[in-house]
């Protein structure tokens, strides 16, 4: 089934530290967006990808595009000040009715398998995330006392991507704004209208790019894809 990538590239990437985007670090041989954008590339079920961007750093965006010859990049959209608004601005220039799947530009080892499996699921059910299963014991100490140990078997640990019918995410986008409501992603939002989100198993290597340390797990990833 078709869909359309709304994916926020627009971040400063402060807790990396490489005092510009970390979107153009090199992962082995290739900047961090490029791996990313190579996914939905290959993807012929992609239709095409909004891409949110500072706007003084889009003709370098563009340029490293042409460099590795991406085409599926059909728009640029100017990203706000938070990740939330970067993806509200490409919700709001599209006019299409086709299943979106949100998509960090930092989270470059998303598996094909998932995307196909969340595609589908929102498809039927108005919206679905990719998730994995905690691993570690978890507690809940809001003042940095334990109140609680939860039951890791009920707690998903979330990522990008997450996907929905148009409608759900217009509206939920929509309300969030006139309400000045801030998630940390865009299921926050659907949840808030009391839409039912669907978890899509995915897979603990879809790290998104955060720390250094990340890099670091990332360039093993990549020399486990060469073998
Ligand atoms: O900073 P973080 O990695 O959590 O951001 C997730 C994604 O959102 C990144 O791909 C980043 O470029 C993007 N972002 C954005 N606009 C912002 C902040 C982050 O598009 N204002």
């Amino acid at each position: 089934m078709d869909y359309i990538v709304m994916m926020p590239a627009a971040g400063s990437g402060q807790r990396m530290g490489a005092g510009y985007n970390k979107l153009f670090l090199m992962l082995g041989n290739k900047p961090i967006l490029i791996h990313t954008l190579e996914v939905f590339e290959k993807d012929p079920a992609c239709k095409g990808v909004f891409l949110a961007v500072k706007q003084e750093e889009q003709s370098e965006i563009q340029a490293v595009l042409d460099q590795y010859k991406i085409a599926k990049v059909s728009r640029f959209v100017n990203g706000g000040s938070e990740r939330q608004y970067s993806v509200a601005a490409c919700i709001e220039s599209y006019d299409g009715d086709d299943i979106v799947l949100v998509h960090d530009a930092a989270r470059p080892f998303i598996h094909q398998a998932v995307i196909t499996e969340l595609v589908r699921t929102a498809a039927k059910y108005g919206a679905a995330i990719a998730g994995v299963q905690a691993k570690d014991t978890m507690k809940l100490a809001p003042l940095g006392v334990v109140e609680e140990t939860v039951d890791r078997e009920t707690l998903w640990i979330i990522q990008t991507p997450q996907a929905f019918q148009i409608k759900v995410l217009r509206k939920a986008s929509n309300q969030a704004k006139s309400d000045s409501f801030l998630g940390t992603d865009e299921s926050m939002l659907v949840e808030r209208l009391g839409y039912p989100v669907r978890i899509v198993e995915s897979t603990y290597d879809n790290v998104k790019m955060t720390t250094q340390e990340d890099i670091v797990f990332g360039e093993i990833l990549l020399e486990r894809q060469r073998k």
